[in-house]
């Protein structure tokens, strides 16, 4: 498939937790091509402060775990815009813990921020593409996803329901030319592992030595997903060896 981004001049997206790392990189690539981006995150200060950087894109402020605030998210991005044609679900966090000591309103939590918001956006957007007559979805899962480890299940458990339903909603919206993706970026330079909440020290947990792999930096990840809008691929992965199922194994 031809791979012109400037085609998508004009066009509209949401961009959830645009005001760091993955989001803020997919932000600015898309806004350099001319796409009119609503930046997505709870961070007001920082949306402002990217908002006035980046020619026709707007500041919408929301929790992505309040059900409420993601819904007037997506009717303020169309009031403003008056179309939606892209949806990045970006936003999301880690919890890392072993099955015996996840705490459950933290896993509720991490459940509300990596699953239910990014379901809610979509249940949102859906029937404005229809209406449209097509649009494009793109959901963060990750690497991790791919992979059963210990001690990150929390999180890579998220990702893998996050997966599953965008995989199933792609063959549900295709006949409305809804295309929906789902990304599996690998370790990237942001402040993910920052913000990841740990129930105990990464040395007491079972995830296996962090080491020296090679990681990606936000801006790679950006492009991968703007060539995933293009070819709309199901599956975007960062790396060719993920497809085997993630660890580069033969
Ligand atoms: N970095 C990696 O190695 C890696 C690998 C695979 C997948 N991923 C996935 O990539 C996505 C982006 O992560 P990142 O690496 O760019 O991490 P990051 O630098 O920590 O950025 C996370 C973004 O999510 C936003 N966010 C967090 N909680 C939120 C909430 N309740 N409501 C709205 N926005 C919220 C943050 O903004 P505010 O704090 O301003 O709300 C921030 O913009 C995540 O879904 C992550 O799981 C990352």
């Amino acid at each position: 498939m031809e791979m012109d981004p400037t085609k998508l001049s004009g066009k509209v997206a949401i961009v959830t937790g645009a005001s760091s790392g993955i989001g803020l990189a997919t932000a600015r690539l898309l806004a350099s091509h001319g796409v009119k981006v609503a930046l997505v995150s709870r961070s007001k200060e920082k949306l402002d402060k990217l908002s006035a950087e980046l020619p026709g894109s707007l500041a919408v402020p929301a929790d992505m775990t309040e059900i409420p605030q993601v819904k007037r998210m997506v009717e303020r991005a169309r009031d403003h815009f008056g179309r939606i044609d892209i949806l990045i679900n970006n936003a999301g966090r880690g919890y890392d813990a072993p099955v015996e000591l996840i705490d459950i309103a933290t896993f509720r939590y991490i459940y509300d921020l990596n699953v239910v918001g990014p379901l809610v956006a979509m249940q949102q957007v859906i029937p404005i593409m229809r209406k449209q007559g097509g649009g494009t979805i793109i959901n963060l899962s990750s690497g991790t996803a791919l992979m059963d480890l210990p001690g990150m299940s929390p999180y890579s458990s998220s990702k893998k329901a996050l997966a599953g339903i965008s995989l199933a909603a792609r063959q549900e919206l295709q006949g409305d030319g809804i295309v929906v993706s789902v990304a599996f970026p690998y370790i990237t330079i942001t402040e993910f592992e920052k913000n990841t909440i740990r129930a105990v020290p990464v040395s007491e947990n079972q995830i296996e030595p962090t080491g020296p792999y090679p990681s990606d930096s936000a801006e790679f990840v950006a492009e991968r997903l703007v060539e995933g809008i293009l070819t709309g691929e199901a599956e975007i992965f960062s790396h060719d060896w993920q497809k085997g199922g993630g660890r580069g194994e033969e």
